[in-house]
């Protein structure tokens, strides 16, 4: 038997050891022995970083609906596969058995089927947390779609920009979504979006909040109309190990967002080894991620991981903060949650707000506790330990990217001891350096670097649809061999890894990637604004809130600054989403910058993070009298 399931810290090292003495050897006896193919592998893997490329289970041929759905029926058919817990409070949760899930699968494939949709086509998917989303992840994957899910909080231009990036033929949505006591009218968005996207034939229309809604004759169509009249079964189709499952956009340090390329083989062996063991789970457990199916947790963490495995996930529409801050607690003891997974931001804000709305709930059931997404930092580390896991549940706190696919970086719980702020130790399989500036790697312990992965391993990104040039220059021209991670890392005296923060433009505002560029093109559209330029800050419950400093055309200085920061605030909203909105605004009158022109942002990274006194020699800038004024002007 393979080691699918650890059970303690000496079996990590065993299995530890045995991953990486002989990767191959080991990730054939997991794949052979968990999963379900239609025919096997006749390479596991072949690999060459200088190209890169990478290839899993060359030669196989699977579905991984077959692997998350069909092959529970027997066994599991009348099993929660997912538990939806709505928005309102007060609305029944609904429990979908593998079975129905099963149905509910095949009749949306089988509808996707209807409007022309075949192997291979992009379909994007914009819905909110809905039952109808995880369903149409698994459609699409059913019959051989790639899918693209956009989180439905980005706007009508972040939207359409990613639709025609990967050249999507269909948009799945609602006719709105309801976030606490609001609702957003998701179906507007998209009739914005699509007068850029002419590639867009059809458009599925989920009813969620009944509102009145524009249907266009010929490329809009509800849903349910299609579902009803679609037959309850839809057979596989046969998928090559390496065929694209989905494309997910994260956010670079310049440019567009990257739509990351994630295939078949690989990501399903390694998100459904990394979900059994990372969360420790048992068959009757419930398991719960509050991230959006819009993120990468929520693909691996909430769709496929756990589905692959034969959980029952939890699918939450609301917000933390509705009808009040207790409500994850409240959800915990209704549903009896065994494993909660969740952001640092969140646990920050939930803190915020004391203990009584935690004391009010049993938690007794939980038994694991994770985050994700940023830099964990020691009080709320603390303030979760204590109080929601009561000092006797572990906590894992997940090191890993939207383009490693899967954790990467964690402690396995009731295994490996845990050390408040440190992701600890690499997962089995993964192979991680730090490395000097120079290139060089660093050996010893009690060091800091950046952080590398020097092998491949299954979920790993094959590359970044359209661009496979950028895949190469972003993540394996840094240091010769490696995949770079854009992580900054230390390691400690016993080995254990604690992820320091990004090292280049991205950065992670309430766990959301942002890149600095396209939000500096969004002000920058504004007429009254010449230049600007954006850096993070910290920030106590958004881990980093947005700084920017902008220049004003002369034409511009004689407006009300007030409004002007209003103005820029809905250019990037209108262009981005609410979540890239600065907090604070600075008008300076220059950027300091070098002789050739680059914007110094580590500079005006110190003076908003109030370390001007840190700003060491300045001389050589073009302009290094604009520091004083910006320093005298900082807010
Ligand atoms: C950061 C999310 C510290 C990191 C799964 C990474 C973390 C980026 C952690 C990827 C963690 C994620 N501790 N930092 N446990 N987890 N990060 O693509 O900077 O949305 O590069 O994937 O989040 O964010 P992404």
């Amino acid at each position: 038997m393979s080691n699918y399931h650890i059970k303690s810290f000496e079996e990590y090292f065993q299995v530890y050891r045995k991953s990486i003495e002989n990767p191959e050897g080991f990730w054939e006896e997991i794949a052979e022995e968990h999963f379900t193919w239609r025919k096997k592998w006749n390479n596991v893997l072949s690999w060459d970083f200088t190209k890169p490329e990478v290839k899993w289970f060359e030669g196989a041929q699977l579905n991984i609906t077959e692997n998350c759905l069909d092959r529970h029926l027997s066994t599991r058919g009348d099993k929660t596969a997912i538990l939806f817990e709505p928005n309102d409070p007060n609305a029944p949760a609904e429990h979908i058995t593998y079975k129905q899930l099963h149905e509910r699968v095949c009749k949306f494939a089988n509808a996707l089927k209807s409007k022309g949709i075949q192997k291979g086509d992009r379909v994007c998917i914009y819905l909110p947390m809905i039952p109808e989303l995880a369903v149409s992840v698994l459609a699409c994957a059913r019959i051989g779609a790639v899918h693209s899910v956009v989180f439905a909080g980005f706007s009508a231009t972040a939207l359409s920009t990613r639709i025609n990036d990967c050249d999507a033929k269909m948009v799945i949505t609602s006719d709105g979504s309801y976030r606490g006591t609001k609702t957003i009218d998701l179906k507007g968005i998209v009739d914005e979006a699509l007068e850029d996207c002419p590639g867009v034939d059809s458009v599925l229309v989920a009813k969620r909040i009944n509102s009145g809604i524009q249907m266009k004759e010929g490329r809009d169509y509800w849903l349910q109309s299609l579902l009803d009249d679609a037959y309850g079964d839809c057979t596989i189709e046969i998928m090559n190990a390496e065929d694209p499952l989905f494309i997910l956009y994260t956010s670079g340090s310049t440019g567009m967002p990257k739509g990351m390329l994630h295939t078949t083989a690989g990501y399903m062996v390694y998100s459904a080894y990394t979900f059994k063991n990372v969360f420790d789970y048992r068959e009757n457990d419930v398991y719960w991620c509050t991230a959006d199916i819009g993120w990468i947790t929520g693909h691996s963490y909430i769709v496929y991981g756990p589905l692959v495995n034969g959980a029952t996930t939890v699918m939450f529409e609301g917000v933390p903060s509705y009808p009040d801050f207790g409500r994850f607690w409240k959800i915990v003891e209704k549903h009896k949650i065994t494993q909660f997974y969740t952001a640092p931001t969140a646990i920050r804000a939930l803190a915020k707000h004391g203990t009584k709305l935690v004391e009010k709930h049993d938690l007794s059931s939980l038994k694991v506790l994770g985050t994700v997404g940023e830099p964990i930092n020691e009080e709320a580390w603390h303030w979760y330990n204590e109080n929601i896991g009561k000092k006797k549940s572990p906590i894992v706190d997940t090191w890993w990217q939207t383009e490693t696919g899967g954790i990467m970086i964690t402690p396995i719980p009731f295994s490996t001891p845990t050390k408040p702020t440190y992701a600890t130790l690499p997962f089995i399989g993964i192979q991680p350096a730090l490395m000097d500036e120079n290139g060089n790697e660093l050996n010893d312990n009690q060091v800091d670097g950046r952080l590398c992965i020097k092998y491949p391993w299954p979920s790993m990104a094959r590359t970044i649809w359209g661009n496979h040039q950028r895949y190469k220059d972003t993540y394996f021209s840094a240091f010769e061999n490696m995949y770079f991670t854009g992580d900054g890392a230390l390691r400690d005296e016993v080995g254990y890894y604690r992820i320091t923060g990004r090292v280049d433009d991205v950065i992670i505002v309430s766990g959301h990637n942002l890149g600095t560029a396209p939000i500096e093109d969004a002000i920058n559209e504004h007429q009254a604004v010449a230049e600007s330029a954006i850096v993070g800050f910290p920030h106590d419950v958004k881990g980093n809130a947005l700084y920017g400093y902008v220049t004003l055309k002369d034409s511009g200085e004689s407006r009300d600054q007030d409004n002007l920061r209003k103005e820029i605030n809905q250019l990037i909203t209108d262009r981005i989403g609410p979540i890239a909105k600065l907090d604070k605004i600075q008008f300076t009158n220059g950027l300091p910058k070098t002789r050739s022109g680059k914007i110094m942002r580590r500079i005006l990274r110190k003076i908003a993070f109030n370390e001007a006194d840190q700003l060491g020699d300045i001389s050589t800038l073009l302009n290094p009298e604009v520091v004083d004024e910006i320093i005298t002007n900082v807010i």
